[in-house]
């Protein structure tokens, strides 16, 4: 069985961390959904990988629509989705849709937890040993069970999804900002506007994080009220720990 082709959309790197446990040493070539993605057919019979995260239960539509330029002819495929312990709702069953409309056959798939990139004192810390060891058992399991079946999984999710989530706010800029351009260059939507990098344009911004956990001088922020009230609500419904699911 050929190396599997890795897509991942991982704006400050926990998606990334679970993504690289499990595919292992079978990752293959990887792509970067922060970035543009050209379209990508796949080599007949070579897995695809596809690791997420859920933003408001459902998968940023930005990944959506560079993970719609693969694609597939009866590829099997690997869907999971990484999540910050409040829940992942509709997630991977929209992942699974839109791999299957991709033309590939999802034949395994779970949901693992990494720490909530807007609420750090959520889930802080995870993917922890345990969880990783937990994407190494899974990894193996979907290797073993692609090489003699393509039968598809079900997993949970409402075919009419939640609705998109709207961001109520962009990050803000503090006298600290030196104009270097990092959040410019790495933003996954282009929000941020080369010539005036203390911007950030709402109607683009889906509020992953990157800019503020990349800035070298930590002068893009949240503004304090907005984030302290964000983590008390998912202190209320998200601090018991959640696990693993696997669907294979
Ligand atoms: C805009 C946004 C919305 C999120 N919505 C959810 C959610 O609905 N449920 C949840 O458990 N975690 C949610 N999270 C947490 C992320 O899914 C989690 O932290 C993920 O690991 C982030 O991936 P990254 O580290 O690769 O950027 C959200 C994070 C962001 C930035």
């Amino acid at each position: 069985m050929s190396n599997w082709v890795t897509a991942v959309f991982s704006p400050t790197g926990g998606t990334s961390k679970i993504a690289a446990a499990i595919a292992g040493s079978r990752m293959g070539s990887r792509i970067d959904l922060c970035a543009p993605v050209a379209p990508h057919p796949l080599p007949a019979g070579t897995p695809l990988l596809a690791v997420l995260p859920v933003y408001g239960g459902r998968l940023p539509a930005i990944a959506v629509k560079r993970l719609r330029e693969i694609q597939g002819s009866g590829n099997p495929a690997i869907a999971v989705v990484v999540y910050g312990n409040r829940a992942y709702d509709d997630a991977l069953l929209e992942l699974k849709d839109v791999l299957t409309a991709c033309g590939c056959t999802v034949v395994a798939a779970a949901a693992f937890i990494a720490e909530h990139s807007i609420a750090r004192s959520i889930a802080t810390g995870r993917p922890h040993a345990e969880d990783l060891a937990k994407c190494v058992e899974f990894g193996a399991a979907a290797a073993a069970k692609l090489a003699t079946s393509m039968e598809t999984v079900s997993v949970p999710g409402n075919p009419e999804y939640r609705p998109l989530p709207q961001m109520p706010v962009t990050p803000h800029v503090t006298e600290a900002c030196g104009g270097c351009g990092m959040c410019v260059r790495k933003c996954p939507t282009g929000a941020i506007p080369a010539t005036d990098p203390r911007k950030t344009d709402a109607a683009k911004c889906i509020l992953c994080m990157r800019c503020i956990a990349l800035c070298p001088r930590k002068a893009r922020i949240l503004p304090p009220p907005v984030l302290a009230g964000f983590t008390a609500r998912l202190n209320a419904i998200a601090s018991e720990p959640r696990q693993p699911e696997l669907y294979l």
